[in-house]
């Protein structure tokens, strides 16, 4: 049992295999949380001391008796109006103008199984995996509802939070703010990981304290966005890679989300996941009901890599669906570095005979193939493929393509429409624009109305008229500007970010259930909706624009903490690199595109012979290697912000085997002695390097590190599988 309710003191146990979650619905009803963090048989609730603390709110209900105060009690689900003047985590405005909200506990369901959320992409598990908790609250005056859902994965150390506001009174209310997970933690002096970043340099590592005031990390840019991704961990001081305690917080979805975080001032940090404030008024009529997306929740006790493993293995089994699931993920040949918008249907099919050549799986036709788009001004909602372009049909050329052995894809932007374009010409109040403004424009092109189902109707039919032109085993699904003007012509203002998403993710839906076996790989201008929400419709994302191998890594370094190396699409490209002019060269932009799913950006027909045996011997060891690389357990080695080399290493379930990577991005005269140091493997046994026959025993390889040669030069790198004999 995952779930346990302790009656007589109303305590609620979610019990994983390493940690326990406690709550306890008080002699108030007032739901509050005792404790997250290693597995305790015990009721915790001595931890919440009932002393009176100066300046604090009393309900008016416990009359004289100044030692209870929601200001300062731990709170599951705090809300505003009640004397707390901390985060809250829900606020809505009711019919009479105020703003308060009173939750006390109803009633509450324990189910086997984990509860799905209509619409919005959530966790998935068996009856046997996982445990469902959900708690009824009320407010006794305006009988406002909210049901607080708490998925548990027993084994997976995994537990997930969701909350379904209900409007249970008469008369229309407003949801202005909503959280699914609150976490206060007692005790602890905390720092906060998040991941930031812009266009091309997206999820960068940074750690700082939580301190006295109130943080926050967003985006309301109407998509998770290149600047902050929906992830963070909050990690005691001494939290390293191997050690101390963490918790991350990893938010399930692909729209505007607010995280905050508060130190107060009795020390006590709440941090609070959910859908941001900005532009949101979701009214709800008597019985409506708004579902907060889902937030993933894990505590570790040994550090970051234990919290990555945890929610590598939670995204590849419980969040990623479908035929590529598991499946080995194609190598992909991708036209856009290598050709931009300067193609026809014969230089494609010359980049297919390449890839076959090369051993590449599938080729990508990337932007350009429909409309009249010769460059990024044009064209987006004319899905016809231009046929005097290619030369050919797409029927055609697909099944030149697939004769040679290479599979296809191609390239779309559904949510999008220029200006130039037969469908805004015929639509032009498909967009979201504000009233009697013009739109504001980016890239040069305007954002369709996705919350309503008649413009997604339009562009999926369009799209499955192309789709079904040929075999098409493969989609990248673009989306390349932000929600500037949020206004819809058809719905509620306060409605429209939340709703856009809900269509986007129905969209989504609807073209992998008529497209099974095709492979989505998400993308938004490179990474710039890369979240736990895209990725249970899309088993990829495109990590970045940015190609460069030395910013990959980086890019990748945060991206790793979060989100499994079969979610990043990755790819080699082209020297000097078109947004940093570095060359490094084809064997470390190898090594690096292999931190991903693996592929290539760049025109063979350029390559030397040389490289075009490198490239052969990478396809060859990616092959070999590619369960290893996608569902092997993945460790950081070093840190790329602080260490002169950057280091990681995928290793197998059983420790059998492990392949180290090492590239040095930095370099000063006369080099320092660099031992790495592996991580994960069977202390006492024998591990060979597979190339060169050389071995070491896992104690050594961990604990006395691999030294790396005085004259390893800056930008290259070294790769090295090992076996145990
Ligand atoms: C975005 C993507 C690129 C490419 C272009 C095409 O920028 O991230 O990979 O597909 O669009 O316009």
């Amino acid at each position: 049992m995952a779930i346990l309710f302790d009656k007589e003191n109303r305590v609620f146990s979610l019990q994983t295999a390493n940690t326990t979650y406690q709550m306890k619905a008080d002699e108030h009803g007032v739901l509050l949380h005792l404790y997250y963090g290693d597995r305790v048989e015990y009721n915790m609730d001595y931890l919440v001391l009932h002393q009176p603390r100066c300046f604090a709110g009393v309900p008016y209900e416990l009359g004289q008796d100044r030692s209870y105060s929601m200001g300062v009690l731990p709170r599951e689900y705090p809300t505003v109006g009640t004397g707390d003047f901390r985060n809250n985590a829900l606020i809505v405005r009711n019919t009479d103008g105020s703003e308060c909200c009173d939750l006390r506990y109803v009633e509450h369901h324990i189910e086997k199984g984990k509860y799905q959320l209509e619409g919005l992409p959530a966790v998935y598990a068996t009856q046997q995996e996982a445990e469902t908790l959900s708690i009824l609250l009320e407010d006794p005056i305006t009988k406002l509802q909210v049901k607080l859902l708490y998925g548990v994965l027993e084994e997976e150390d995994i537990i997930t939070r969701s909350a379904l506001i209900i409007n249970g009174g008469q008369e229309q209310v407003v949801v202005e703010k909503a959280a699914s997970a609150n976490l206060d933690l007692l005790a602890g002096d905390y720092d906060l990981i998040r991941f930031w970043g812009r266009a091309t340099m997206e999820r960068q590592f940074e750690r700082t304290a939580i301190c006295h005031s109130r943080q926050m990390i967003d985006s309301n840019r109407g998509h998770s966005s290149h600047q902050y991704n929906p992830a963070v961990v909050l990690a005691e001081k001494n939290a390293t890679e191997d050690s101390g305690s963490c918790y991350g917080m990893l938010f399930v979805y692909s729209g505007n989300f607010l995280f905050e975080a508060e130190k107060d001032q009795f020390g006590t940090t709440r941090a609070t996941m959910g859908l941001h404030r900005d532009g949101f008024h979701y009214p709800l009529a008597q019985g409506e009901t708004l579902i907060v997306p889902e937030t993933i929740l894990t505590y570790s006790n040994q550090g970051f890599a234990e919290l990555s493993h945890r929610y590598h293995r939670c995204i590849r089994e419980h969040i990623v669906r479908g035929m590529y699931q598991h499946a080995v993920r194609p190598i992909v040949l991708n036209s856009w570095e290598a050709a931009y918008f300067d193609f026809n249907g014969e230089t494609i099919y010359q980049m297919a005979e390449q890839a076959a050549e090369l051993g590449i799986d599938l080729l990508v036709m990337d932007d350009g193939w429909f409309g009249n788009r010769q460059d990024d001004r044009t064209s987006l909602g004319d899905w016809k493929v231009n046929e005097e372009k290619l030369g050919c049909t797409l029927g055609e050329l697909i099944q030149r393509i697939n004769d040679l052995g290479v599979k296809f894809g191609i390239w779309i932007e559904p949510e999008m429409v220029s200006e130039d374009s037969d469908l805004y010409r015929a639509h032009p109040d498909w967009i979201l624009k504000q009233p009697n403004r013009n739109p504001i424009v980016s890239r040069d092109q305007l954002v369709l109305d996705f919350t309503r189902k008649e413009v997604r109707d339009c562009i999926f039919e369009q799209i499955c008229a192309v789709l079904d032109q040929g075999n098409v085993e493969y989609i990248k699904w673009d989306m390349n500007r932000s929600l500037d003007d949020i206004y819809s012509a058809k719905t509620l203002q306060g409605k429209v970010t939340y709703d856009y998403v809900l269509g986007v993710y129905e969209f989504a839906e609807r073209l992998r259930e008529r497209y099974p076996n095709i492979l989505i790989e998400g993308c938004c201008g490179g990474g710039g909706r890369f979240d736990a929400g895209m990725l249970y419709y899309t088993p990829q994302i495109w990590g970045s624009d940015n190609t460069d191998p030395i910013d990959r890594i980086h890019i990748q370094y945060g991206t790793s903490f979060f989100y499994p190396i079969s979610a990043n699409g990755s790819h080699v490209t082209d020297v000097p690199n078109y947004l940093t002019g570095r060359n490094v060269d084809m064997s470390t932009r190898g090594i690096v595109a292999m931190e991903g799913t693996f592929g290539y950006e760049l025109n063979p027909a350029k390559l030397s012979e040389e490289e075009k045996k490198v490239i052969k011997e990478q396809i060859k060891t990616y092959k070999t290697y590619a369960k290893l690389i996608q569902t092997g357990k993945y460790y950081r080695l070093t840190s790329p912000l602080e260490d002169k080399f950057a280091a990681w290493q995928f290793v197998s379930e059983d420790g059998s085997q492990a392949m180290l990577n090492v590239v040095k991005i930095d370099q000063k005269g006369h080099n320092e002695f660099s031992y790495i140091k592996m991580k994960g493997l069977v202390p006492d046994a024998i591990y060979a390097d597979a190339a060169t026959g050389q071995s070491y025993s896992g104690a050594a390889l961990m604990n006395g590190g691999l030294p790396l040669s005085v004259w390893m030069r800056v930008h290259t790198s070294y790769q090295v599988v090992w076996n145990i004999v």
